[in-house]
């Protein structure tokens, strides 16, 4: 079993990385990295299981290394690499697609939702998806795995596979992974509908801030977000049945550390008139040197490059071994 603790995570490199993929994930990547042994991946294979055009990848997997990197991923601290660039991930998918259950994998409302009324239609790659997220982890005996709530039933699936292989073939091979899903901002909603998730697939670029997006951008963005007439209530309690206006409250108590009670306690009574302009000035005061240093990023793309390289060699070292030991519990004749 794995003696030190070590978190994995990932992020697709589909389009500009958000708000929610800050506040529900890296950031909170950022301040465990001095803590743990970190792993932060860019799923390209996850990306594949909807079309994608070949450019637009390559240019943004470059593109959310740069943002990670601008948003405090410390390549010192951290290894930052690309998940196809370790072919550890996709060996080991494959014996756990041998795991893991057809009735198990029928049960991931993600699945539903991205298949949506088409699902004769979807990928098989799209249904297999959380084998290949279990491998991500495993493939590095990985311990504990920061996320936002919407990955929380992925991660049940990863711990009942790595159960299932231990127990089948009566070994205690691979950890039973902790999910970490904290903060005040565990699922940032859209600006635009305050009950859909904040995500890179809306159709709209205003239901999101993109973590690329400038000052400009950001205010506007606020400015237009949706809301309700009321003024804002002294307790969250006065917030359950408005989810847009939830949903800023809890985006401004993630982004200044406090509470959603202190930011209510704090705007008890003001209107979005007041609120809005306060918010967008904490959201660019927060977001906008992180957009200006991806842009310096993305200028030398040797350098993030580079990081990447690095990362993926040392990510191949550390699975290594563990897949070896994996083959050899299965049965593979070894070479
Ligand atoms: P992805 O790319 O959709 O999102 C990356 C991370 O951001 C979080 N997140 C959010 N958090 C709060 N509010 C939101 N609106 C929001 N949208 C996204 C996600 O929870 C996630 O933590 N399947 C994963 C990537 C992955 C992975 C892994 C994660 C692949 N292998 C292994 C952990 C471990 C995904 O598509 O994330």
């Amino acid at each position: 079993m794995t003696e030190t603790n070590r978190i994995f995570s990932g992020v697709q490199p589909t389009g500009n990385l958000h708000l929610g993929n800050y506040l529900g994930a890296i950031r909170n990547w950022v301040s465990l990295q001095g803590e743990y042994e970190s792993l932060f991946c860019l799923v390209d294979m996850h990306a594949i299981t909807e079309a994608q055009d070949p450019k637009a990848l390559t240019a943004s997997t470059l593109e959310g290394a740069a943002s990670l990197l601008a948003a405090g991923i410390d390549p010192e601290k951290s290894l930052v690499f690309v998940q196809s660039q370790n072919p550890a991930h996709a060996e080991l998918a494959w014996i756990f697609n041998c795991i893991a259950r057809i009735g198990w994998l029928n049960r991931m409302t993600q699945f539903k939702d991205k298949a949506g009324k088409n699902r004769e239609n979807a990928t098989t790659g799209l249904y297999v998806y959380p084998v290949l997220m279990a491998a991500d982890i495993l493939a590095y005996k990985a311990t504990h795995v920061p996320v936002g709530d919407d990955q929380k039933q992925h991660l049940e699936l990863a711990r009942d596979i790595a159960q299932s292989f231990n127990s089948q073939f009566g070994v205690d091979h691979f950890p039973i992974i902790e999910p970490l899903i904290f903060g005040t901002a565990t699922r940032v909603m859209s600006l635009r509908d305050g009950t859909a998730k904040m995500s890179k697939s809306d159709a709209s670029d205003f239901s999101r801030i993109n973590l690329t997006d400038d000052a400009d951008t950001i205010a506007k963005k606020i400015r237009k977000a949706r809301t309700d007439p009321d003024p804002l209530p002294g307790h969250p309690d006065g917030l359950a049945e408005r989810p847009e206006a939830k949903n800023l409250v809890a985006i401004y108590a993630a982004l200044s550390n406090q509470t959603p009670e202190q930011i209510c306690q704090e705007f008890d009574g003001a209107t979005f008139s007041t609120f809005k302009p306060a918010l967008a000035d904490l959201a660019i005061s927060i977001l906008a040197p992180m957009a200006d240093e991806t842009a310096r990023l993305r200028a030398d793309p040797e350098y993030v490059r580079g990081i990447l390289r690095t990362g993926a060699e040392k990510a191949r070292e550390m699975s290594q071994p563990v897949l070896a030991a994996t083959k050899e519990i299965v049965g593979f004749l070894a070479p």
